[in-house]
């Protein structure tokens, strides 16, 4: 299968691709981060490590202003030495089965997250696939999840992205996504 796919929403590119989020170059990369805003392990770890103690003391900042952040929300810092200039810090839901608004709340911290971006007039963002690591949210469930989302999205805002990329690490997350937005139901409303 290929390494990329793009389709076209509401006049903005939407991107699959297998690669690291921290080589981006777009406007903002999406963190999936603990309500703590911590650096943590997984891609939040890397994107920490990437953009280096500016980025890390944006977020302690914003903590410490604001408190914990809810999952499904979403905040923005600058990033650092990062290629994208700002980093959108979102937390996705913890999976517990299925059973505990896990679907809603992913497709809130998605559609958070592109808020964000078209607030600050961003136009392009990259995402990774938020809450299938440590969180442990199954990534067959997840990507369609995020796809419809992301769709909803763009379909209510058109133009007001030009681009938005999912980074997937793995050609395994890859296949999921790719699978998934062929699967997705043409004309089903999104959420
Ligand atoms: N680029 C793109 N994707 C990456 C990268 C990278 N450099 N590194 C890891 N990933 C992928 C993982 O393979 C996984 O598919 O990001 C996806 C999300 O995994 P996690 O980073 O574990 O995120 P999540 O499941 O949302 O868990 C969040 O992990 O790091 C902690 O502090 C964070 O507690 C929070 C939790």
């Amino acid at each position: 299968m290929s390494e990329r796919f793009a389709a076209e929403v509401g006049g903005t590119r939407l991107v699959l691709l297998r690669g690291d989020i921290t080589t981006q170059d777009v406007d903002a990369i999406v963190n999936a981060a603990n309500p703590e805003l911590t650096p943590g392990g997984g891609v939040s770890g890397a994107i920490h490590r990437a953009g280096g103690p500016a980025l890390t003391r944006a977020a302690a900042q914003i903590r410490r202003e604001r408190g914990p952040l809810p999952t499904g929300e979403a905040v923005i810092t600058p990033s650092g030495k990062l290629r994208a200039r700002w980093v959108i810090h979102t937390v996705g839901p913890v999976w517990r089965g299925g059973r505990h608004r896990e679907a809603d709340l992913l497709a809130r911290a998605y559609r958070s997250s592109l808020a964000l971006a078209v607030a600050h007039l961003l136009r392009s963002i990259a995402f990774p696939s938020i809450s299938t690591g440590v969180y442990g949210y199954p990534v067959e469930e997840a990507a369609p999840v995020a796809l419809r989302a992301v769709r909803g999205f763009l379909r209510a805002h058109p133009q007001a992205l030009d681009e938005v990329r999912f980074v997937l690490f793995s050609a395994g997350d890859l296949a999921a996504y790719r699978q998934a937005w062929e699967g997705l139901p043409a004309e089903a409303p999104d959420p």
